[in-house]
């Protein structure tokens, strides 16, 4: 009597699996747009290793688990939606070519003996492909946080089954290991 009505514990799962995958949703974010801005202002210094590594150690292998664990479990409630999970892989797909692109970029600014114009075309075309990536990354991870929640809402009303704790952890881990931060995102760069 008296409090806010206590939510049932399948809810309440639910909301712990969301609040896990935005708190790690918005960890990469951070970090990808703080090297981001760093290696804008200086493409030549350690932060391009830096970006380079955490989108290849990161990010990609954070889009390459969701696909392995999450998106049979999306498709298995959007049978009358069909492609949603097919969606979700179309973005990753469009980023996994931006970190490539990027790639390329960061390898050919970081060449002793490319010219001072190259240098400044390769630092033109980072800048466009940085902010591209940003963008489109954080549309995507705002979407994906919606898809999660129509599937987790969809296995709530049915009571979450083991099975979904599992993937989740599969996916995530246990949240404890997964080192997320960057010294450029730790660094408050701005
Ligand atoms: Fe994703
Ligand atoms: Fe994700």
């Amino acid at each position: 009597m008296g409090g806010p009505e206590p939510r049932p514990s399948g809810d309440r799962a639910m909301n712990q699996m969301i609040e896990t995958i935005q708190d790690r949703h918005q960890k990469i974010l951070r970090a990808v747009n703080a090297l981001s801005r760093a290696v804008v202002a200086d493409a030549e210094g350690v932060y391009s290793l830096q970006l380079s590594g955490f989108l290849r150690h990161k990010l990609l292998p954070h889009m390459h688990r969701e696909e392995h664990h999450l998106c049979d479990l999306v498709d298995g409630i959007t049978e009358q939606n069909p492609g949603v999970a097919a969606t979700m892989v179309i973005d990753h797909q469009l980023v996994e070519s931006q970190v490539g692109s990027i790639g390329e970029r960061l390898r050919t600014a970081a060449l002793e003996n490319a010219q001072d114009s190259e240098r400044r075309g390769v630092h033109r075309e980072l800048e466009t492909l940085l902010a591209q990536l940003n963008a489109v990354f954080g549309l995507h991870l705002r979407r994906e946080e919606q898809v999660y929640l129509m599937a987790f809402n969809h296995y709530a009303r049915r009571g979450i089954g083991s099975e979904i704790r599992l993937r989740m952890q599969r996916e995530h881990g246990d949240g404890k290991t997964d080192n997320l931060s960057t010294d450029a995102a730790a660094g408050g760069i701005s």
